[in-house]
């Protein structure tokens, strides 16, 4: 859906994207029994549920009068167009026509590859013989009933490249979030590598104080301690962010841990879907706790990083990234990496198209 819950407004010029990898497509408990219209990667894809409950991602245009299908509702496991009610299957194939006649012979939208795995909806954009589950990243720990998550959804403003930018980069914490300045992330070690398909960014500290919130977190509120942070860059966007502290001289493996998901899949060059999670394996059925976490990570990720990226976006003006030259600071070596494999991996699938 776009900005204001309506489809958005789709550029005659298109973007370049990935297409043989998969994207988060939402939170699985989110899709009902009522469709969902949606737009990824400027396509628009109309998600339902089938007479047997079964996730199903099909094209969101109806080829009648291009209506949106998502807008729907599910009549007998097919998914109706809310305009004539020409009815599709999950294979995207018109089943029904409610007027005189079969349904037209050429009546079809695509089907794309959809699966529920860790509690989300994981969808392939690109060449559906290539749609290889093992090549989901492994988010295991939102499906573990030892973890639990607090969680959220929003159409972010701005280019998905921008928040992965974001999120490989911990030290903006100091300037965007008052509650999470700490030295760690501007004067602590830094590392960044890469693989064929990965991106890091690992920074740590020893001995020092965490921040005022997420010592409040983990229960450790005024004694120094050693941290840990590394965030894995999963082609195309979605990351994973492992944080952890324990007290000076702790192994890593043995820190208390919090486990977060950040999962950016383009509706348009200008728009992101964001999907996020941060689960701990303590205080677990505290809902009091979970409430309080919730809030304060929904108002860090959705009120204090949007805006700047979203007006980070404005400014570039539709111009790319690279030709704007933008000056790369230490902590860029993350979000470096990452986008130089993505354009990499871009370009080798349009050659090998
Ligand atoms: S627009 Fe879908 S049936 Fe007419
Ligand atoms: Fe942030």
């Amino acid at each position: 859906m776009g900005v204001n819950g309506a489809i958005p407004k789709l550029p005659s010029k298109r973007g370049t994207y990935l297409r043989n990898c998969w994207y988060v497509a939402g939170w699985s408990d989110d899709l009902t029994d009522t469709p969902q219209a949606k737009v990824f990667l400027e396509e628009p894809v109309a998600l339902f549920r089938d007479g047997d409950g079964v996730a199903m991602a099909i094209g969101g245009r109806c080829p009648h009068r291009f209506a949106a299908l998502g807008d729907g509702s599910v009549i007998d496991g097919a998914l109706a167009c809310p305009y004539h009610g020409l009815r599709f299957d999950g294979s995207g194939v018109c089943i029904h026509n409610p007027h005189l006649g079969d349904p037209p012979p050429k009546a079809s939208v695509p089907a794309y590859p959809l699966v529920e795995r860790y509690r989300l909806l994981w969808i392939w954009m690109g060449d559906a013989d290539k749609a290889d589950t093992a090549l989901i990243p492994n988010f295991a720990w939102l499906d573990d009933p030892a973890w639990e998550a607090v969680r959220g959804v929003t159409l972010a403003e701005g280019h998905y490249e921008l928040y992965s930018d974001n999120i490989l980069d911990l030290s903006h914490a100091n300037f965007v979030h008052p509650a999470l300045v700490a030295s760690a992330f501007t004067q602590g070690e830094r590392k960044f590598w890469q693989d064929e398909t990965h991106a890091y960014s690992r920074y740590t500290q020893k001995n020092d104080y965490i921040s005022p919130a997420l010592a409040g977190v983990l229960g450790v509120e005024g004694r120094k301690q050693d941290f840990f942070g590394e965030v894995t860059w999963h082609a195309p966007a979605t990351l994973f962010f492992d944080y952890r502290a324990g007290e000076p001289g702790t192994f890593v493996e043995d820190m208390k841990a919090l486990l977060s998901l950040h999962a950016f899949t383009p509706e348009t060059p200008d728009t992101t879907h964001y999907v996020w999670a941060t689960s701990r394996d303590y205080k677990l059925g505290d809902t009091e706790f979970s409430e309080g976490l919730h809030a304060a990570l929904s108002f860090a990720f959705e009120h204090e990083d949007l805006p700047v990226i979203r007006d980070a976006h404005r400014l570039m003006a539709g111009q790319d990234f690279w030709d704007l030259e933008p000056l790369v600071l230490n902590g860029d070596g993350g979000g470096v990496r990452a986008r130089r494999l993505l354009n990499k991996m871009i370009k080798f699938e349009a050659s090998n198209a």
